[in-house]
């Protein structure tokens, strides 16, 4: 037995930062940033924390799903950076919902969404679940370097959540990684021990862009391949593809080497940018809020991030 997803949600900040406004922050321009990535404007974190975010995106897709928190047999959380570094993410979820089961994280980066789905499913094969909440949310706002016009403009903050339940949705889901630290990282910020002899790195995201942009093309493509293959399907029988939101030039490459129609991928990234392990999930909630989907139709959701980090999955949608 496996999972079907019960219900969707999302949540992102209120504050809107255009490309119009970063240009006045950092050297770039509205022209640069919409042709070379397909972002118009993101979402960005004021006055709100990520748990609130998370518990929007929970309480949406509890309520979506008609399930409470006293039904939920797991939290998975997956995030790269938590309220705090320790308790996780997904108990301060767990608190503030009343939940009482078991709970934790997942850091896989923008493939975090995924990760935590094939975690997911293990539990339902084990037989250990009936109920899991995955939450999938990122504040990149946090982490980035507002100097950076290499980095600052591409991210948002925000993310989903998806309710799972037991069923047949779930057609093949798999999960990769290759230990890079050279093209995508962030270190933590100041060591507080007086013994460390190392020195403390900035506490910023970096990211080598073009040589990612190569590993996420040919990820991307051959992930969705993959997928559709193991899942027993062909790419003329799938309806919808959920590609993770990093530029749109990497969606439209996969577009012109897929036998898939290009109005079937989902591209949220004008509104949001890139929102690390939270862009599948709120590209997933967004459809289902559009009423995009219909029974059976078959699901393709494709990620690649930090790491290198990447995942993939089939999933049939059973809800009417
Ligand atoms: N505004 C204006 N000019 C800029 C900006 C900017 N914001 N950023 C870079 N430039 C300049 C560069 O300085 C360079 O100028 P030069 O030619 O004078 O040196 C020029 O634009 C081209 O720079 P490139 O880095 O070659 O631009 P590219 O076309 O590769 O686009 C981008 C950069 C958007 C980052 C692209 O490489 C990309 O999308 N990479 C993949 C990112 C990704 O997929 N990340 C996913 C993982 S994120 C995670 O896991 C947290």
């Amino acid at each position: 037995m496996s999972f079907s997803i019960l219900g969707t949600g999302k949540a992102v900040p209120e504050y809107v930062l255009t490309n119009d406004e970063l240009s006045t922050m950092v050297e770039t321009s509205d022209e640069w940033i919409s042709t070379r990535t397909g972002i118009k404007r993101r979402h960005i974190c004021k006055s709100e924390t990520i748990t609130e975010l998370c518990i929007k995106a929970s309480n949406e897709a509890m309520q979506n799903a008609g399930v409470s928190a006293k039904d939920l047999d797991l939290i998975i959380c997956a995030t790269l950076r938590g309220e705090y570094i320790t308790p996780s993410q997904a108990c301060v979820i767990q608190k503030e919902l009343g939940a009482t089961c078991p709970a934790f994280d997942i850091n896989a980066a923008c493939s975090g969404f995924i990760y935590a789905l094939d975690v997911a499913d293990g539990f339902f094969a084990r037989g250990r679940v009936k109920k899991v909440l995955v939450i999938a949310l990122d504040n990149l706002s946090n982490i980035v370097d507002w100097k950076d016009r290499n980095t600052c403009v591409l991210f948002g903050d925000g993310g989903g959540a998806a309710v799972l339940g037991e069923g047949d949705g779930l057609k093949y889901v798999e999960i990769t990684a290759k230990g890079d630290t050279s093209v995508l990282q962030c270190p933590h910020g100041e060591n507080t021990s007086p013994f460390y002899e190392h020195p403390s790195k900035p506490p910023y995201l970096y990211m080598n862009g073009p040589e990612v942009y190569k590993f996420a093309v040919v990820s991307m493509v051959r992930g969705i391949r993959n997928a559709i293959r193991k899942a027993g399907l062909t790419e003329e029988e799938i309806d919808w593809v959920i590609p993770h939101q990093a530029n749109i030039r990497i969606i439209e490459t996969a577009v012109s080497k897929l036998k898939i129609p290009s109005e079937r991928f989902i591209r949220t990234i004008s509104e949001y940018g890139n929102t690390s392990g939270g862009s599948c999930a709120i590209a997933l909630a967004d459809s289902v809020e559009k009423g995009l989907f219909k029974k059976g139709d078959n699901i393709v959701f494709c990620a690649f991030g930090a790491g290198l980090t990447t995942g993939s999955c089939v999933i049939t949608w059973d809800k009417d």
